[in-house]
């Protein structure tokens, strides 16, 4: 079986207000004096001995697709991702059509660098785009403004990445359901292939989390959010764009292979600082911080600061839960036999699309994908 990593980049210019992800600014650094690029190559060193490491561990097993998150990678010389690809290549050799993907603040890529990052292999990038309205983005309490997003998606087309993605935000307080569209608009105008778009999460502990706490930011009523939703499937699909999971719309072809080999339980590594891995039912965490990361990965010791190994229950919830919210959908088969009672009723409220259903699979409607949530939640407690 092939396998996928994901290489986490812990550094962004400044803290996003909404966001809780591992990610540290050059102030909060070791000494707060610290760049990003001062710490950098410390950071790659030790990813590449991470990589030695898992070598040792797996032995050669053809990578099929590589994925940089942050942080914001970009932030890095794309030298330094080179590296890691060349590393990994060596190490473990990389399928004849891996999938390398890069997230991208807009502000953090100019044409140069776009070339330079197609130059050292990297061939699908994700744009940070969030919104095009500058008093969303102003809430959101990012660093770019729309202004620069058209140039940096055509710059990464003509630099020859083969898939070009969005991401964006909606239901930030104070969006009103014409700026979501119009963001989806311009998106639209541009030449992506691919979009993600996810409601805005309240994360406690965050700046956003606190001002809504404190009642200074409201946040829309699910009914909002889900007109939203209705709005967007409805465009991505008239621009030709398929929905494959809940959340991602790509032209044919174009789906997120990293992401859906997350979704299927393959098996992924996971280098660097907090990063996440997942081989045959056992899952581990590293370190968060970047300087102890780099301490024990670095002296050749492993990274990992806890595992656990899933049970046969674990990973039947886990792949139910990712599952169902994916295009294919699940089979009726491999539910229990008091999830299965439960379907009727879902099927009256027309929650399921109605041919795959009666091929006994279980692809939600659009009903259904508004309310995905509680039918998991649903399913998941018929046992109890
Ligand atoms: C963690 S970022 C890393 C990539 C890059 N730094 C960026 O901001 O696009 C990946 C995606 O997660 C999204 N994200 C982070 N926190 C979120 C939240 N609280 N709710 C919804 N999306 C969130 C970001 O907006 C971004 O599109
Ligand atoms: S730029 Fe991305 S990773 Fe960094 S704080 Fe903002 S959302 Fe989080």
């Amino acid at each position: 079986m092939s396998l996928s990593v994901y290489v986490h980049i812990p550094y962004c210019v400044k803290r996003c207000g909404y966001c809780d992800f591992n990610t540290y600014t050059p102030g909060e650094l070791k000494n707060g004096s610290e760049s990003v690029a001062a710490v950098a190559e410390g950071y790659v060193d030790a990813l590449l001995a991470e990589i030695r490491l898992a070598h040792r561990r797996l032995g050669r097993r053809e990578i099929s697709t590589i994925f940089f998150g942050g942080g914001t990678p970009t932030l890095l010389p794309a030298e330094h991702l080179g590296r890691v690809i060349s590393a990994l290549e060596e190490s473990f050799g990389l399928t004849s059509e891996c999938e390398i993907t890069t997230e991208a603040n807009p502000d953090s890529v100019d044409a140069d660098s776009l070339v330079k990052l197609r130059r050292a292999g990297v061939n699908r990038i994700s744009f940070g785009v969030q919104s095009t309205k500058a008093h969303v983005l102003q809430v959101l309490d990012r660093t770019h403004d729309a202004s620069r997003v058209g140039a940096v998606v055509r710059e990464a087309k003509s630099a020859g990445f083969g898939s070009v993605s969005m991401d964006l935000i909606y239901g930030t307080p104070g969006e009103s359901l014409d700026d979501f569209m119009e963001s989806v608009d311009f998106a639209l105008s541009l030449p992506i292939d691919h979009l993600s778009a996810y409601a805005l999460i309240v994360e406690q502990g965050t700046k956003f989390g606190a001002a809504v706490r404190r009642g200074e930011l409201l946040m829309p009523n699910d009914d909002e959010t889900a007109e939203k939703y209705v709005k967007l499937d409805e465009k991505m699909a008239l621009a030709g764009f398929d929905w494959y999971e809940l959340s991602n719309w790509s032209k044919p072809g174009h789906e997120c292979r990293h992401n859906r080999a997350y979704w299927l339980s393959a098996d992924w590594w996971g280098l660097g600082a907090g990063a996440h891995s997942h081989i045959a039912g056992v899952r581990w965490w590293n370190f968060k911080h970047p300087q102890k990361y780099i301490e024990k990965a670095a002296s050749e010791s492993s990274p990992s600061a806890g595992n656990e190994v899933l049970s046969e229950d674990e990973k039947s919830v886990e792949s139910l839960m990712l599952q169902i919210r994916m295009r294919e959908g699940i089979t009726i088969n491999s539910l229990t036999p008091e999830q299965r009672s439960m379907l009727e009723q879902f099927n009256s409220r027309n929650l399921f699309e109605s041919e795959s259903w009666s091929a006994g699979r279980l692809v939600l409607s659009l009903e259904g994908r508004l309310l995905a949530d509680q039918i998991v939640r649903e399913l998941l407690s018929s046992g109890d």
